[in-house]
C-alpha cells in the first residue's frame, strides 16, 4: 500500500498478510531499510502506546525518526496541516504518521503531487484507527488461530470510538459475528449493519472476544460529562468481576487503553489471565512494523520493493 489510512481500503487478504507479517516479526524476522528513510510522527491529540510504538517500530526497521512536537511547530504561528507535511516533505521526510482531531483529514495529503511520502493514519478524531485495529486482529488471531465464527462484543462508548469503527468494519469482513453493547445514548442505529445491540447480561456468557471501549471524556459534550458516574457506569456497562466470572475460560478480554480502570474494567482484570491488555501493546510495536515496511514497500522506499 502507498499509505494507510482506514481499514475500509483493506480487503480481507491485506489484513491477513499484514497479520502474518507482523506475527512473524513477533517470531524473530529481521528487516532493516537499505537505503535511508527519514520520518516523523506527527500527533497532534495526545498519546502514549501509538506515538511510542510507532517511534519504537521505525527505529527497528532502521528508519531515522525526526522529532516533530506540535506545541513548538509553526503551526502555533497558524501554519496548516498541509504546509506543515509540505515542508517536512521538502525536507526530505519519506515516512508520515499523523494522529489528528479532525475526521479524515488524511483526504487533503493524499495524492498530492509535492507530497512524495508514505503516509500512515495513527488515529483521526471519531473516525478510524487503522493500527490499532489491525493489532486488535493480530492478538485475536494468536489467540485463536482464525475469524471466521468467532462472537466479539464491542462494548462502550461507540458513538466516540475510532477503535470501535474500525473493529466493527474489518471484523465483519472476517467473518466474525459482532455483538455491541453498552449505553444506549452512545449508539448509532447505523451500527445495525455491522452486528446487534444486546444487554451486556446476555452476552457476556456466550463470546469470545470482550472488547471493552474507554470512555471518552474529551469528546463528550459539557452535559455529558456532568452527569458522568463512574460506578454507576461500572455497575450498568463495565465488566466487573462479577460479570467476568460469566464468561467462557477460553473467553479474552481486550481493551485499547488508556483504561479507566473500575470503570471499563475492574482493576483486578486488567492484568489476570484473560486480559489481553499488555499482549495488545506488546503487539503493537510488530503490527506498525508491518504497516512502516508496507507503506515504504508501496513506495520504494528505503530500497525495499
Ligand atoms: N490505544 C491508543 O491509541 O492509545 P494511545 O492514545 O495512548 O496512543
Amino acid at each position: 500500500a502507498k499509505a494507510i489510512v482506514s481499514m475500509a481500503d483493506l480487503d480481507v487478504q491485506t489484513v491477513k498478510a499484514l497479520v502474518e507479517r507482523a506475527e512473524a516479526f513477533k517470531n524473530g524476522a529481521q528487516l532493516q531499510v537499505s537505503s535511508p528513510v527519514y520520518a516523523a510522527n506527527l500527533f497532534f491529540e495526545n498519546s502514549t502506546r501509538t506515538h511510542t510504538s510507532f517511534d519504537m517500530a521505525e527505529r527497528k526497521l532502521g528508519v531515522s525518526v525526526i522529532d516533530f512536537n506540535p506545541q513548538a511547530s509553526s503551526m502555533k504561528k497558524g501554519e496548516t496541516l498541509y504546509d506543515t507535511c509540505l515542508t517536512l516533505a521538502a525536507i526530505g521526510i519519506r515516512l508520515l504518521v499523523i494522529r489528528h482531531s479532525e475526521n479524515a483529514y488524511y483526504k487533503q495529503l493524499l495524492n498530492q503531487p509535492n507530497l512524495p511520502v508514505a503516509l500512515i493514519n495513527a488515529g483521526d478524531g471519531s473516525g478510524e484507527h487503522p493500527s490499532q485495529s489491525l493489532l486488535d486482529m493480530m492478538t485475536i488471531h494468536e489467540s485463536f488461530g482464525r475469524f471466521k465464527g468467532l462472537k466479539v462484543a464491542i462494548v462502550g462508548d461507540l458513538n466516540h470510538s475510532r477503535v470501535a469503527r474500525s473493529n466493527m468494519e474489518i471484523l465483519n469482513k472476517l467473518g466474525a459475528e459482532v455483538y455491541f453493547s453498552g449505553p444506549k445514548e452512545w449508539y448509532d442505529p447505523k451500527f445495525d449493519a455491522f452486528g446487534q445491540w444486546q444487554p451486556l447480561d446476555d452476552l457476556i456468557g456466550d463470546m469470545d472476544v470482550m472488547m471493552l471501549l474507554r470512555v471518552q471524556h474529551e469528546r463528550l459534550n459539557q452535559a455529558a460529562n456532568a452527569s458522568f458516574n463512574a460506578d454507576t457506569y461500572a455497575q450498568q456497562y463495565g465488566l466487573t468481576t462479577e460479570r467476568a466470572a460469566k464468561m467462557k475460560p477460553t473467553t479474552i478480554m481486550m481493551h485499547p487503553g488508556p483504561i479507566n480502570r473500575g470503570v471499563e474494567m475492574a482493576s483486578e482484570l486488567v492484568e489476570s489471565p484473560q486480559s489481553k491488555f499488555v499482549t495488545q501493546m506488546q503487539n503493537g510495536v510488530f503490527m506498525r512494523m508491518a504497516m512502516i515496511e508496507s507503506v515504504l514497500r508501496g513506495n520504494q522506499l528505503g530500497g525495499l520493493k
